[in-house]
């Protein structure tokens, strides 16, 4: 078998032209220099030719080798090549596009106006007290100076659970329960969900008050018209004005009612062009707080003697605030859950 060199070089580059994986290089090996290969036999058969061509024939052999074994390694290079550009290409990271945004939530309208109101009583020295929403009925009306059969539990449409429970109408029965367990001063709110059968777009049948009160050896009138005046100047305007008008409570005595001068009318109770304002519907006062100061009936529910304490109680509603804060008209949008509403508030 003569078969030029030059043709079996021409057959190696074009077989390594040809492979494309690492395993059909190492196949090739094996076929041209393995125990059988083609280049092996060649060389094997330099035994059989006359001596003096041998070492002709042998460089030549010798040089196909090494050019079959430098074919082999650069065609393996190749291939490495390749496959790191083809993991660039596809694996491709494009760093310029948009990424996921993960929603981030939002603290709930009603409870930013809660902890405004409750940052406000903080900073003078107020304490937090909380106390359960199925409240049994002597907290909630008896000890408040409401017996049983009194009209002033008519202002109160109550939700009965069971027997003597209800779902608290008011924070007030908070007040009980502190003053039951401690003696005074005590400088206290109680911020929390109240219940009453009520629905409309002013009223729902769950909303939040914030409840607080003072009680020590010489507290006065003029304490609950300073501490509640600054308070409302706090949550709404600097300068707005504050009016206190007698009111009645069963378990205050006297009673007020406060007003702030009108957020939206600055207490003209008429817009720019004249109207009535939508707000205080004219009137230039909002009705924002109950209060007055704690009945001497209730310290003696509470085991004080109303001859050596005296104090102050109020309660306001928070819904109520936010809405005029926000310019919200419509109570039910704070339950609805809508997000395109509840997300203005960030
Ligand atoms: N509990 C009353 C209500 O829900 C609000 C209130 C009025 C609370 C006067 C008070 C107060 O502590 O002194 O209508």
């Amino acid at each position: 078998m003569e078969e030029s060199l030059q043709a079996v070089r021409e057959e190696i580059l074009g077989r390594i032209g040809h492979c494309t994986t690492d395993q059909e290089i190492e196949q090739l090996r094996v076929e041209y220099v393995g125990r059988k290969g083609k280049l092996t036999l060649l060389l094997r058969g330099l035994k059989d030719i006359p001596s003096e061509q041998r070492p002709q024939r042998g460089a030549e052999l010798n040089e196909l080798r090494g050019f079959f074994e430098a074919e082999i390694e650069a065609r393996l290079k190749a291939l490495k090549r390749g496959e790191k550009e083809r993991i660039l290409r596809e694996e491709r990271v494009d760093i310029t596009l948009p990424g996921n945004r993960s929603e981030r939530g939002g603290v709930h309208p009603l409870m930013l106006v809660m902890d405004e109101i409750i940052d406000v009583f903080l900073r003078m020295g107020f304490e937090v007290a909380r106390g359960p929403d199925i409240e049994d009925d002597y907290h909630n009306f008896e000890a408040l100076n409401m017996p049983k059969d009194h009209p002033a539990r008519d202002m109160q449409d109550t939700f009965f659970v069971s027997g003597d429970h209800v779902l608290r109408t008011h924070t007030s029965p908070v007040q009980i329960r502190v003053m039951e367990r401690r003696k005074p001063p005590l400088q206290v709110i109680v911020p929390g969900a109240v219940y009453r059968h009520d629905d409309d777009a002013t009223h729902s049948p769950m909303f939040h008050q914030v409840e607080g009160f003072m009680v020590d050896s010489h507290i006065s009138f003029s304490d609950l018209k300073g501490v509640l005046t600054h308070v409302l100047r706090q949550i709404f305007e600097e300068k707005a004005g504050v009016r206190f008008r007698p009111s009645f409570f069963p378990f205050t005595e006297p009673s007020a009612e406060i007003d702030i001068q009108c957020v939206l009318c600055s207490g003209r109770g008429r817009t720019g062009e004249g109207q009535l304002c939508r707000v205080c519907k004219g009137s230039a006062w909002l009705e924002i707080l109950g209060a007055g100061m704690i009945d001497p009936a209730v310290f003696r529910f509470v085991g004080y003697d109303p001859e050596k304490v005296s104090g102050f109680a109020f309660g306001m509603g928070v819904e109520r605030i936010a809405m005029l804060k926000f310019g919200i008209e419509d109570i039910r949008l704070f339950f609805q859950n809508d997000l395109r509403f509840l997300k203005q508030f960030r």
